[in-house]
């Protein structure tokens, strides 16, 4: 596996590889990877023939008192993972290289409504930080397809949303979340907990799991699922940001009539230091 760290370099190898016909697939990644980013980084191999993988801690979408200084850095680790995972390329810019001037005097890409919802509610400019790292790096690596995975279902959204806006002709793949055995969502945040939180921390996805099956079995309250379920997770030791039921595809409230439209539950909650996210899809 080739690691390059400036955009030149990256590019010069993409654009040999498109001249010999190859496709080339992308995995954004902020490093620190876990089983779910190597998930993404094979199944990328079934949409294309090259794999490139970057690794960015994104200054632009931590918001002023978020984790940006202490969000983990291993890249020797994930080099590791990622060329045993037969990835061809691994682009690993410092902020100068992605952003030569400072944060604030960059062009910024913003899309609308979506990223006010659910964790953009608390956290106000994290989506349009990553927006536009998204673009800049569609731009740098000029992908056929890029993979993200499905934790992050908002992101997800946000970002296909953006790729139909701009008319990117790049393929936006979401790849199903990766678990811990214990139904914990894979993310490099689980770092954050103590052992105690990590033994509390599954109950996330079993109150998500709950809900789902009260909501299949006919309960059709919203808004008493969500709190029964909001005050399930405070008695297990959280303290809930959001946990709603929203449409899939655009993330609105659900009317009566999406009643069998695809459905997701998402919930955000801090355990100790660590600001845990995760969603399930309770409808058709
Ligand atoms: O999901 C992430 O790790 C990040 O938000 C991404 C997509 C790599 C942009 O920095």
């Amino acid at each position: 596996m080739q690691t390059v760290h400036t955009i030149a370099e990256l590019r010069a190898q993409v654009i040999a590889w498109k001249r010999a016909g190859e496709r080339v697939a992308l995995v954004p990644t902020m490093g620190n990877l876990h089983p779910g980013h190597i998930r993404l980084a094979e199944r990328a191999r079934e949409w294309a023939s090259r794999v490139v993988a970057s690794i960015f801690v994104n200054p632009m979408q931590f918001g002023p008192n978020e984790d940006f200084a202490a969000y983990p850095r291993t890249l020797p680790e994930d080099s590791r993972q990622l060329a045993a995972a037969g990835l061809d390329l691994l682009f690993a810019p410092g902020v100068a290289e992605v952003y030569p001037r400072p944060l604030e005097a960059m062009t910024q890409v913003i899309v609308p409504t979506l990223p006010a919802v659910l964790c953009g509610a608390s956290r106000p400019t994290h989506f349009l930080g990553v927006t536009t790292v998204v673009t800049k790096l569609f731009n740098m690596v000029q992908p056929d397809v890029a993979l993200f995975g499905e934790k992050d279902w908002q992101q997800l959204v946000i970002i296909r949303r953006m790729a139909t806006d701009l008319d990117m002709p790049i393929e936006i793949v979401g790849i199903p979340t990766v678990r811990e055995a214990d139904g914990l969502a894979m993310s490099s945040r689980n770092g954050y907990l103590t052992a105690e939180q990590r033994a509390i921390a599954p109950t996330l996805y079993a109150v998500l799991q709950a809900t789902a099956e009260r909501w299949r079995a006919g309960e059709c309250d919203y808004a008493v699922l969500e709190e029964q379920a909001k005050t399930r997770l405070a008695a297990a030791g959280f303290h809930p940001d959001y946990l709603e039921i929203r449409r899939a595809d655009d993330l609105q409230r659900p009317l009566l009539e999406d009643i069998a439209s695809p459905l997701r539950i998402f919930a955000a909650a801090w355990l100790g230091r660590a600001r845990l996210i995760d969603n399930l899809a309770i409808g058709i």
